[in-house]
């Protein structure tokens, strides 16, 4: 089984995918595949950033993992796909989203799409176009750490995907923080 973990940039995928990993659940990078096997459409020149070939990811994803019993393939255009069976949304608030971006060392600018893409659930929405409502779960990882993250998604492996109220999209809204200043 596929499954995609996405999330606004800053969520923290890359973070829990390392603690993933370490509990032996195999986890890929969306990005790190496309840049392998040069499937780049162009460069977002506005953004300096890569668009990605999500039809021919599509394709290798399935032929190489769709067989096996449960692969991660995360990234924040992970959503797209179409060959993944479950998604696993990371969430954070913006405020906090805004602090961990900064850290990354990112410029104002894309400081600020990012954390109105995440204030607009852009993601969410990109996602519940393409999948029905119970293979999505929203994860708000605003007041947890990196290991109880982890946790969670484990947890959601454990009950075999199984749609819980915990984890139920619909719950999170942060449209009041449009109106700050960030
Ligand atoms: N739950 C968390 N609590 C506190 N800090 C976190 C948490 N998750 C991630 N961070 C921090 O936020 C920053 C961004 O995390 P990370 O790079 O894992 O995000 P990402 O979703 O992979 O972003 P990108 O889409 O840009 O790859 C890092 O500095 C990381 O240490
Ligand atoms: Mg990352």
């Amino acid at each position: 089984m596929i499954v995609a973990l996405s999330g606004t940039p800053g969520t923290g995928k890359t973070s829990v995918s390392a603690l993933l990993q370490k509990e032996g659940y195999e986890v890929v990078s969306l990005n790190e595949i496309a840049i392998k096997k040069g499937f780049i459409e162009g460069i977002d020149k506005k953004r300096n950033s890569k668009i990605l070939d999500i039809y021919r990811l599509n394709e290798y994803i399935r032929n190489k993992y769709a067989a096996e019993d449960l692969v991660f393939i995360q990234g924040h255009a992970a959503h797209f796909l179409n060959v993944a069976e479950k998604i696993v949304l990371l969430r954070c608030h913006p405020k906090k989203l805004k602090k961990r971006l900064e850290k990354k060392g990112w410029n104002k600018e894309k400081i600020k799409e990012n954390v109105e893409a995440e204030i607009l659930d852009v993601i969410l929405c990109e996602t519940a176009e393409r999948y029905p409502e119970k293979s999505i779960f929203e994860i708000d990882t605003s007041n947890k750490t990196i290991e109880s993250v982890a946790e969670s998604i484990i947890e959601i492996i454990k009950s075999n995907f199984e749609p819980t109220k915990k984890y139920n999209i619909g719950k999170i809204d942060w449209s009041e923080e449009i109106l700050k200043d960030f």
